[in-house]
């Protein structure tokens, strides 16, 4: 990772400093309640940001394709490069579409988004969150960022939203959320993986991983899931 794309998503954490504290304070409590309720499918997971490190390790195992940046940095001219991004968008359809389940503030799909020019899909299942994703995409755009995100306020484990083409068309998943949400997640993402009905090709788990489902990388907090490893394998890294 260039140290100017560690400073642009430090700058993008930064910003959203202030407003995620109080996310963090409204979501605790609830979360925990959620989670020892019995059949609780809602707020599963407490609020807590990703750390600036976490997302450009993130980008550093799992490059998402088409880089603006990395075109930015090469030809110095906004409007060619995205005459470029285009015409490569037009000929080449494996672009990368992140789908970043329990978003959050939405500064991983940002980070993400801004960084590379790859598709991003948020889904959150709480109103505050979502609300604050819109607002923070709202002041990037203000400052020139391009392009937007597709944030789904929704419950991931409803498998209404799993029907989604939006959902179904992302090739990467970010998932940093605990393990009261992810223990309930295996299934969908086992599904999503292997179901051809969805693109999904890698999914990455930041400081809580799967319990059953193998890892086929390790790096730092970061482990990377593909669908080889999802099969039913214990984890051998776990
Ligand atoms: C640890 S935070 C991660 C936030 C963000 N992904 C990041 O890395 O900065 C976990 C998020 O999961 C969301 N969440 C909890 N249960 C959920 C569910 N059933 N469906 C969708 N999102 C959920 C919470 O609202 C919270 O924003």
């Amino acid at each position: 990772m260039e140290s100017s794309a560690l400073q642009h998503i430090e700058q993008i954490c930064g910003r959203l400093q202030d407003s995620s504290a109080a996310l963090e304070d409204a979501h605790f409590d609830a979360a925990l309640e959620a989670a020892s309720a019995e059949r609780a499918t809602a707020l599963l997971s407490p609020y807590l940001p990703s750390r600036a490190r976490s997302i450009a390790e993130f980008l550093q195992i799992v490059p998402l394709r088409w880089s603006f940046f990395i075109l930015r940095g090469a030809h110095g001219c906004k409007v060619n490069c995205r005459l470029i991004h285009t015409l490569v968008r037009t000929f080449d359809s494996e672009e990368d579409v992140l789908l970043d389940i329990g978003c959050g503030d939405g500064r991983v799909a940002l980070a993400c988004r801004t960084a590379t020019g790859c598709g991003t899909v948020g889904v959150d299942v709480s109103p505050l969150c979502i609300a604050a994703a819109v607002q923070a995409e709202e002041q990037l755009l203000e400052k020139g960022a391009e392009g937007k995100c597709v944030w789904i306020l929704g419950d991931v484990l409803d498998p209404k939203e799993h029907e989604r083409e939006e959902i179904k068309s992302a090739t990467v998943c970010y998932l940093y959320v605990y393990p009261t949400l992810l223990a309930r997640l295996e299934d969908v993402i086992r599904r999503m993986l292997v179901d051809e009905e969805f693109k999904l090709k890698k999914v990455v788990t930041v400081e809580y991983h799967f319990e059953n489902f193998a890892c086929t990388e390790e790096v730092g907090f970061l482990r990377v899931y593909e669908a080889s490893g999802a099969l039913g394998a214990t984890a051998s890294l776990a």
